[in-house]
C-alpha cells in the first residue's frame, strides 16, 4: 500500500462521522483532499462546510459543496484535518501547508476535532517535523532570535505567503516533550500569529490509514 492510498483510506473513513444536516469543518492537505473527495458523495445530504484555506474551498465549490463563512456558524460538530506529526495525547504539529492559523481558528469552533492520518505521522516526540510558525513580517528576526533562545533552528520558508498575507517560520531541531507548554511559550511572542503546535486543541478522534486498514482510537 502506498502512503497516498493510506491518507486515502483515513480521509474516506472520516465520512462515517458526517452527520445529516449538518456543516462540516474541512481543513487543507492531500489527506483532506480524500475526504472532500468522499465529502462529494454525501453533498445532497449535508449544508455544506467551513473551510480553512483557500485550496480546500476551490476544491470543494469545483465539486459543488457550499463553503460557508467561519463567521456565518454558530459552531461545528466536527472539524477533519491532517497532521503533519501526532503524539500518544494527540498532540499534533500542522501547517506543512501553511494553512495554520484558519486551521486552528475552525478546529477551535468545532466540537469534535477528527484527525486523519497515515501511519509515517504517528511520532513519540513531537519536532522531527519543523515546527511552522506564521508570523508577521516585521518581526521576522525578532522572532527568529527568540526561538534560538528556546533551543530550536529557525528557518525563513522562502517564498511563502499565507493566505493572510503572513510569512512562515519552521523550526528545526526542537524535541518537543511538553507540547502544550511550548505552544504557550511561542504564541505569546509579539508579532506571533499562530504556531502550529495543536496541544491546547488537539485531536479527540484519530484514524490512521495503515497496510492492514484504518486504526481507530478516540479520546
Ligand atoms: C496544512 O497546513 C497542514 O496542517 C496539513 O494538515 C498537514 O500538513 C498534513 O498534510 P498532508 O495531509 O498533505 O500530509
Amino acid at each position: 500500500m502506498t502512503q497516498d492510498e493510506m491518507k486515502k483510506a483515513a480521509g474516506w473513513a472520516a465520512l462515517e462521522y458526517v452527520t445529516k444536516g449538518s456543516i462540516v469543518g474541512v481543513g487543507t492537505g492531500s489527506t483532506v483532499n480524500h475526504f472532500i473527495d468522499a465529502l462529494e458523495t454525501r453533498k445532497e445530504e449535508i449544508k455544506g462546510a467551513v473551510s480553512s484555506s483557500v485550496a480546500s474551498t476551490e476544491r470543494l465549490e469545483k465539486l459543488g459543496i457550499p463553503v460557508f463563512e467561519a463567521n456565518e456558524v454558530a459552531g461545528l460538530d466536527i472539524y477533519v484535518d491532517g497532521a503533519d506529526e501526532i503524539n500518544a495525547e494527540y498532540d499534533m504539529i500542522k501547517g506543512g501547508g501553511a494553512a495554520l492559523t484558519r486551521e486552528k481558528i475552525v478546529a477551535a469552533i468545532s466540537d469534535k476535532f477528527i484527525c486523519i492520518v497515515d501511519d509515517t505521522k504517528q511520532v513519540d516526540v513531537l519536532g522531527q517535523f519543523p515546527l511552522p510558525i506564521e508570523v508577521i513580517p516585521m518581526a521576522r528576526s525578532f522572532i527568529g532570535r527568540e526561538l534560538v533562545k528556546l533551543g530550536g533552528d529557525p528557518e525563513y520558508r522562502e517564498g511563502v505567503v499565507t493566505d493572510n498575507g503572513n510569512i512562515i517560520i519552521d523550526v528545526h531541531n526542537m524535541a518537543i516533550t511538553d507540547a502544550k507548554d511550548m505552544e504557550k511559550k511561542i504564541n505569546a511572542l509579539p508579532g506571533v500569529v499562530t504556531v502550529g503546535l495543536f496541544a491546547a486543541r488537539g485531536a479527540d478522534v484519530l484514524l490512521v490509514g495503515a497496510p492492514e486498514g484504518v486504526r481507530k482510537f478516540e479520546k
